[in-house]
C-alpha cells in the first residue's frame, strides 16, 4: 500500500446477482476497502450478500444508498440498462464508481456518464476484467516487447455453453436473468476490449450473429456472433463468441479465451489450456528465459534462427508459494482501490470502457445493416 490514505474505502454494491460474488469476496480481503452496504432489489439477496461478505447493512433502494454520507465508492453489478442511472446518481452524490461491463447500452448513455464523474470530480472505471487475468498481460508483454513485430491478423474467441446452467435455472431467476446479455454485448465485449488493448485503434467493424433453438423462447437476443475488425495499423482481427457452444469444457469453465495474434516477426498463440506459445525470428530471450522448452521446437525452426518457446502464466500457484497477486476481477478491484487511494487515474475510466461499447455498437449495426461499419460511430 505504501504511502496511501490509511482510511478504507467505503464500499456499497448494487445488485447482489451473479458476479456480485467475485466483487464482494475480493473487497471483504482487501485492505484499503470496508464493506458498508449491499443493495438489491430483492430483499432476500442483498441481506444473504451482506450477511455472507460481512457488510454493516443491506437495503433494496439503490437511490438511498448512493446517497448515504458513509459511501466513498458504488460498484455496479446490474443489468445493463441500469448501469448509467445508478452510475450518474453515485457521481452526482460524490463516490468513485466501478460499473461492470459493458459501461451502458449506448454511446450516449456512457457519454453521460463519464460527464457526471468529471463534473463531480470522482473516477468511473469500468470492469474490463480481462486486461487484469495474468494470461492477458503475460500476451500484452510479449506483444509490447515486440517478439511478433508488426500486427498482421489476429484470432480471438470467448466460447462458452450456458445451456446447462439455463435448463436447470429456476424458473423466477429466468426471467430477468441473460435476457439483458445479448452475446455481442455480454461477452465479445471482452474479446473487443482485449484486441483493442492489444493492437491499437479500430477503423471499422463488420458481423454476423446468429440464435440457436437452445435457450428457450423467452430470450430474444443472439447467443452466437463473429465480429470482424479492421484496425488503423492495418491488422485484421477475428473474434468468435458464442453462449451455446455444446462441449463440456466450455460449461464448466467461463473463462475459456483463446487468441493466436500474428504479426511480421513472429506469433503469440495462447489455447483453451491458457498455455501461450511464442515463435519469433526477433530476439525474444529475455521474455521466453525460464519458460519449457518445446519438444518439437528445434525440428519446427531447423535452418532459421528464431526462438521457439512456451510461456507458462501460473494459473495455480504450487503450495506453500505464498499469497499471489490479485487477478480478474480481484485485480480489477485491487487497481481501482489503489488508484483511488493514492490519486490516480484509474486503469479502465469510462472513455476506455465507452470505446469497447462503440466497437459492440458497430457490430450490432452490421448485423443489422449486412454492411461493414466505419468508426467512429455517429448517432448511438
Ligand atoms: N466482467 C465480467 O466478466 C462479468 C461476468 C458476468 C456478468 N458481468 C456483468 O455484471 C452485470 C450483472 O450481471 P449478473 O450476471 O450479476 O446479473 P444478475 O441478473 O445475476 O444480477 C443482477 C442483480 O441486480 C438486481 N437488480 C435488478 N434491478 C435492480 C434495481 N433496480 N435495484 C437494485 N438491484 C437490482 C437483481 O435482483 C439481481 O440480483 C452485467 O452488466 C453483466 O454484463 C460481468
Amino acid at each position: 500500500m505504501g504511502q496511501t490514505d490509511p482510511r478504507p474505502l467505503r464500499v456499497c454494491v448494487v445488485g447482489c446477482g451473479g458476479v456480485s460474488g467475485s466483487h464482494l469476496a475480493a473487497y471483504q480481503e482487501h485492505p484499503l476497502a470496508r464493506l458498508v452496504s449491499c443493495v438489491d432489489l430483492r430483499p432476500e439477496v442483498a441481506q444473504r450478500a451482506a450477511g455472507r461478505y460481512g457488510a454493516g447493512r443491506w437495503e433494496t433502494s439503490w437511490e438511498e444508498a448512493v446517497a448515504r454520507d458513509d459511501v466513498d465508492v458504488v460498484d455496479v453489478c446490474l443489468p445493463h440498462d441500469l448501469h448509467a442511472p445508478v452510475s450518474i446518481g453515485a457521481a452526482r452524490a460524490g463516490k468513485h464508481v466501478f460499473v461492470e461491463k459493458p459501461i451502458a447500452n449506448t454511446l450516449d448513455e456512457a457519454d453521460a456518464m463519464i460527464a457526471a464523474a468529471r463534473e463531480a470530480g470522482v473516477q468511473l472505471m469500468v470492469d474490463q476484467t480481462k486486461r487484469f487475468e495474468p494470461r492477458h498481460q503475460k500476451i500484452k508483454e510479449l506483444i509490447e516487447a515486440g517478439v511478433i513485430g508488426r500486427p498482421i491478423v489476429a484470432k480471438s474467441a470467448y466460447p462458452q455453453d450456458i445451456t446447462y446452467s439455463w435448463e436447470h435455472m429456476e424458473p423466477g431467476r429466468k426471467r430477468t436473468y441473460w435476457k439483458h446479455d445479448g452475446v455481442i454485448g455480454g461477452i465479445a465485449i471482452h474479446t473487443l476490449d482485449m484486441l483493442r488493448w492489444l493492437l491499437g485503434d479500430v477503423e471499422s467493424v463488420s458481423a454476423i450473429a446468429g440464435t440457436s433453438r437452445l435457450l428457450g423462447e423467452s430470450r430474444r437476443t443472439e447467443d452466437s456472433g463473429i465480429v470482424l475488425l479492421r484496425f488503423r495499423n492495418g491488422a485484421i482481427a477475428e473474434s468468435t463468441v458464442s453462449y451455446v457452444l455444446r462441449d463440456p469444457r466450455m460449461a464448466a469453465n467461463w473463462g475459456l479465451m483463446p487468441l493466436q495474434l500474428f504479426g511480421e516477426d513472429g506469433s503469440v498463440q495462447m489455447d483453451l489450456e491458457d498455455r501461450i506459445r511464442v515463435f519469433s525470428y526477433k530476439s525474444a530471450r529475455p521474455l521466453l528465459e525460464g519458460s519449457a522448452a518445446e519438444p518439437g521446437g528445434a525440428a519446427l525452426t531447423a535452418g532459421l534462427p528464431p526462438l521457439y518457446g512456451t510461456v507458462e502464466v501460473q494459473l495455480q500457484p504450487p503450495s506453500g508459494a505464498g499469497a499471489q497477486p490479485p487477478r480478474g476481477f480481484a485485480g480489477a478491484i485491487d487497481a481501482l482501490l489503489r488508484a483511488i487511494a493514492e490519486g490516480r487515474p484509474v486503469p479502465v475510466p469510462g472513455e476506455e470502457g465507452r470505446r469497447s461499447l462503440e466497437l459492440v455498437l458497430a457490430a450490432y449495426r452490421s448485423v443489422e445493416t449486412g454492411q461493414s461499419v466505419p468508426l467512429p460511430l455517429g448517432g448511438a
